[in-house]
């Protein structure tokens, strides 16, 4: 199963906020409806939101519309992810720009397989991996990042299991990771993500691996909690791994000077649908963290392990 493709000049997105309960695809006819699924999270995590925004791009060229506005806007959609303005900037570098995003999504899936096999290496027969977030097949075209080296090290022939942090406040952890994990057979724990450091505490977690937003000097960005994970991981000796393809890298920022999303209230406000808080309580939500360089131990790419920068 995709999450994204390009069929009869329209591009389909798995809806990713009816997981795991409805399997269905939204229609994306024109630039901005594609806007307006990565801003609502129909389609999410860094490289999915990259492939969009590269198809966004095709939509808007075929159209008639006005690319510079298009890629204005297109790019602006979400802050956080580097993956946006490369894949714009990188079709409109292009000859055809449909013909670069279509290029764009079989890369992704290629450097979702290297990945899987450089990661797959630093996994042991009967490791625990502890997760946050979702940076599986569903944050990507197919096969994902942080959970395409978990996917590869069991399709080795490894015993391992997995513990997914929830990852409030929109559960990409619960709704997406776990049932990711299920389809693949893959042995699945879920934990609230106040629980991640008592398990590492207790010998219970051997590695972490998660994905990024951004690869900057030094840190890496991904979403919020993933710094409270790695300090536990730093203080109970659990090694701490990012994967992330090169298109999330940023050679060209600090960590600290990049925007770190906020998103609406609401989402912390109501927890699945029900309110979780009196209301018009205040609320902050950075949908982000920074990890920095020292806490990581290496990044998994397509081209080999890394030491962060
Ligand atoms: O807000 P989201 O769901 O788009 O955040 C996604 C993440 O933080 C992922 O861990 C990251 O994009 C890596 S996905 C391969």
């Amino acid at each position: 199963m995709k999450t994204i493709y390009w069929k009869d000049g329209q591009l389909c997105l798995l809806d990713q906020t009816l997981l795991p309960y409805e399997v269905e695809y939204l229609v994306c006819g024109t630039y901005q409806d594609v806007i307006q699924a990565i801003k609502t999270m129909v389609v999410r995590g860094a490289p999915a939101i990259g492939v969009a925004a590269a198809f966004a791009m095709a939509l808007a060229e075929l159209a008639g519309d006005d690319l510079d506005q298009a890629a204005r806007k297109i790019k602006d959609a979400r802050p956080t992810a580097v993956n946006l303005a490369w894949a714009v900037d990188r079709v409109l570098e292009s000859d055809s720009i449909l013909e670069e995003a279509l290029k764009i999504y079989e890369e992704d899936q290629n450097t979702n397989r290297a990945m899987g096999k450089h990661g797959a290496s630093i996994i042991s027969d009967g490791d625990t991996i502890l997760t946050h977030c979702n940076a599986g097949a569903l944050a990507c075209v197919d096969y994902g990042t942080a959970l395409g080296v978990v996917r590869a090290a069991h399709q080795q022939g490894k015993n391992i299991d997995v513990i997914c942090d929830e990852t409030r406040p929109v559960l990409q952890g619960a709704r997406l990771s776990v049932w990711e994990m299920q389809q693949e057979g893959i042995p699945v724990k879920l934990i609230v993500d106040g629980a991640a450091g008592r398990l590492m505490q207790e010998g219970e977690v051997d590695k972490v691996i998660i994905g990024a937003d951004r690869v900057a000097k030094g840190g890496v960005a991904n979403k919020i909690g993933s710094l409270m994970v790695a300090l536990a991981a730093k203080r109970f000796g659990v090694p701490f791994y990012v994967a992330a393809p090169k298109s999330t890298f940023d050679h060209e920022n600090s960590i600290y000077g990049i925007e770190i999303e906020e998103r609406n209230p609401e989402e912390v406000l109501n927890f699945a649908g029900c309110c979780a808080a009196p209301l018009y309580t205040d609320v902050r939500n950075p949908s982000f963290d920074i990890v920095p360089s020292d806490l990581i131990t290496g990044i998994i790419t397509e081209k080999g392990i890394l030491k962060p920068f």
